[in-house]
């Protein structure tokens, strides 16, 4: 239905705010001056005894300057009055005696056929009712107080009992005069497939109605009396009026109560929500059987910011969070997030109210986390990072999920964070009077020193590897000069992260086919001393077995290829990592990388250790595990030093 132009402005002009306003507020006599129009109220939408609602009756705004609320007398209907737009333009039209343009006539009977259902639903609700009320509703009435769901629980959630008989409900709604073909359309019953009589679609369950967002009954979610049954939960079909991936249990009560200032919360089902409801967690909803979808998110995000998702803490709860945050990157906009509380393992918000009380379950949605903190958890949790590809691995994944976010400035905000907890979690736990941990290299500085910039700590963990290897490659060459020209396009384009390797490398190259001892004399001047000796100074080349045993030719050229092969690898691989880096958190900062240094020695020793439990784990004084790894990460980065300051 479409409004003629000017309808609103004459019915805006027609209307008293204040008179809207004046049925929900009480007016504070003392600081309105109602002559002009300029009232003031405590204010309706949040809770507060200081009046700071103010109604503009000229202009006809309201505004608080307590929770922001703000707008017409249309919007502080369909707030208050919880309908739609059209609905309130048509409760103030009657008040202001002005006649509503009739509808098109297709939308009309369309309407007009949603009101009849709706209308045999209803019926279906009293029946229900009055079953569980009734003799065949014993049973059930038993099992609804051994779930703690009393009598005014039982009536606030209209809570029912469909009986055990194949044609119960049919029965009693055609006696109503209600024709059988609108009870099957309202998803009631199904017709038989024998021809005979339909039946009833709910039989023997205690039945739950579900509401539409005004407040109507439009479908039921069953559950089954018998422990047997094959559907534990039934729920209505699909119906003209029920779409399920646009419904959520209890919405139009919980927008009611978030309204009030209460969380919303989303549980996984029926028997959640009523426990929280009536444990005074009132806007509380959930889907009905199946993962929450882009629609149901958008209904969340009108009525609050960030709607609280309860969870199962098990297995199966993580990965309901985990689809939930699927669903919701690409949606996210500034302002509209989600938060998770994950319940202790095997509990659902009813267990843990009924168990616990109220009190745990505040103190758990107090603790309630970001979703960028699952979002993390996703990705890192039970998984080690000991290798670069595998960080190579863990930041394209994550750069890939916040692609999905569409709103830039969120998108950098969650960047921010994620680089803040790979900080985190690439950092080496400096657990204070811990040994040897104490020592200089246990507290950074917030920049490298001068000393350590020019270190091979400050200039990256990752160069340190590809210097020993360098030294290897160049070590080997000079013990089997042959093997110059048969790996001389290789050489050629061999990055040398040492400069000394590098002036080495080139000697090496222009005295390819030389005879040894020109070479080797060339290659000492280069290096300005006994090159091979001094490239065997640490002790990881020192020991590499061609080198230890000399005159090996085929392990000699073995080896060439092999670290050859690696530092190709990983010159591609560092590309990676700085795009992902670039992409995470734009460029690093020195100490980061200072701490991405660390990481990569703690790294590069746990590759050399020869440690036979890399995953046995004792926790250092701050909480965060120590290991082996850690500890010889230490032991790597004084020979490190050693290694880069001979003799100091
Ligand atoms: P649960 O199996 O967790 O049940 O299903 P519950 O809510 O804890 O119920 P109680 O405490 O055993 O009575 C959670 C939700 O999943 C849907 C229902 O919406 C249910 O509330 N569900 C579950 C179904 O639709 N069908 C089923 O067979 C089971
Ligand atoms: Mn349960």
């Amino acid at each position: 239905m479409s409004l003629p132009p000017g309808f609103l402005d004459e019915l805006r002009s027609r209307t008293s705010l204040g008179q809207v306003a004046g049925r929900k507020v009480l007016w504070d006599q003392r600081k309105s001056n109602q002559a002009k129009g300029d009232m003031w109220a405590p204010c309706p939408f949040h809770q507060e005894k200081s009046p700071s609602f103010h109604v503009d009756d000229r202009k006809g705004f309201y505004y608080c300057f307590g929770c922001h609320a703000k707008g017409d007398a249309i919007s502080f209907v369909c707030e208050t009055e919880n309908v739609s737009f059209m609905e309130a333009v048509e409760i103030l039209a009657s008040e202001a005696g002005m006649t509503m343009p009739a509808r098109d006539p297709k939308a009309q009977e369309k309407a007009d056929r949603r009101t009849l259902l709706i209308d045999v639903v209803d019926k279906a609700v009293r029946f229900f009712r009055m079953q569980l009320r009734g003799g065949a509703g014993a049973e059930a009435r038993a099992y609804l107080a051994r779930r703690g769901l009393d009598d005014a629980a039982q009536d606030r959630f209209a809570i029912g009992f469909a009986p055990a008989g194949w044609q119960g409900l049919l029965d009693h709604l055609t006696g109503q005069g209600v024709k059988a073909e609108q009870i099957i359309e309202a998803g009631l019953a199904k017709p038989s497939q024998k021809g005979g009589k339909p039946y009833d679609t709910f039989r023997n369950r205690i039945m739950f109605p579900i509401l539409d967002a005004r407040g109507r009954p439009i479908a039921f979610g069953g559950r089954a009396m018998d422990p047997n049954d094959n559907a534990k939960y039934l729920n209505s079909p699909e119906t003209p009026l029920f779409d399920k991936s646009r419904t959520l249990y209890n919405l139009a009560s919980a927008r009611e109560a978030a309204g009030r200032g209460k969380p919303l919360i989303v549980a996984e089902g029926y028997m959640d929500v009523i426990a929280l409801a009536t444990g005074g967690f009132d806007a509380a909803v959930a889907p009905l059987g199946t993962a929450v979808t882009q629609a149901q998110l958008q209904m969340l995000w009108r009525i609050a910011d960030e709607p609280i998702m309860a969870l199962d803490g098990d297995a199966a709860g993580l990965k309901a969070a985990y689809r939930v945050i699927d669903t919701a990157l690409p949606l996210l906009e500034a302002g509209k997030s989600l938060r998770f509380v994950l319940l202790p393992e095997g509990q659902d918000p009813d267990d843990l109210i009924r168990a616990k009380g109220q009190s745990a379950m505040q103190a758990l949605l107090d603790a309630a986390q970001p979703m960028v903190h699952l979002l993390w958890r996703r990705e890192t949790e039970g998984r080690i990072f000991d290798s670069p590809e595998r960080k190579a691995a863990l930041d394209k994944t994550l750069r890939e999920r916040l692609r999905t976010i569409q709103d830039p400035s969120l998108r950098s905000h969650y960047g921010e964070e994620i680089k803040r907890l790979r900080w985190e979690l690439f950092k080496t736990p400096r657990p204070p009077g811990r040994g040897p941990f104490r020592r200089g290299a246990a507290s950074p500085p917030a920049k490298p020193t001068e000393d350590t910039r020019g270190s091979l700590l400050a200039s990256g963990g990752g160069d340190v590897e590809d210097r020993l290897r360098e030294a290897v490659i160049l070590a080997a060459l000079l013990t089997e000069p042959v093997l110059i020209t048969e790996f001389e396009s290789q050489i050629e384009t061999m990055r040398c992260a040492d400069p000394d390797h590098a002036a080495l490398r080139d000697c090496l190259l222009r005295h390819a086919g030389a005879p040894g001892d020109d070479l080797r004399e060339a290659a000492d001047s280069a290096l300005g001393g006994d090159a091979l000796e001094m490239l065997c100074r640490a002790r990881h080349v020192a020991i590499t077995p061609c080198l230890r045993n000399r005159g090996d030719r085929d392990l000699t050229r073995l080896t060439i290829a092999e670290e050859l092969a690696k530092l190709e690898a990983r010159a591609g691989l560092d590309a990676e990592i700085a795009e992902a880096s670039e992409d995470l958190h734009g460029p690093a900062d020195e100490s980061l990388t200072w701490r991405l240094a660390q990481a990569a020695l703690a790294r590069q020793s746990a590759q050399r250790a020869q440690a036979e439990d890399k995953t046995e784990y004792d926790r250092g004084p701050n909480g965060a595990p120590i290991n082996r790894e850690e500890r010889s990460a230490f032991a790597a980065l004084m020979e490190t030093i050693r290694f880069d300051k001979p003799g100091g």
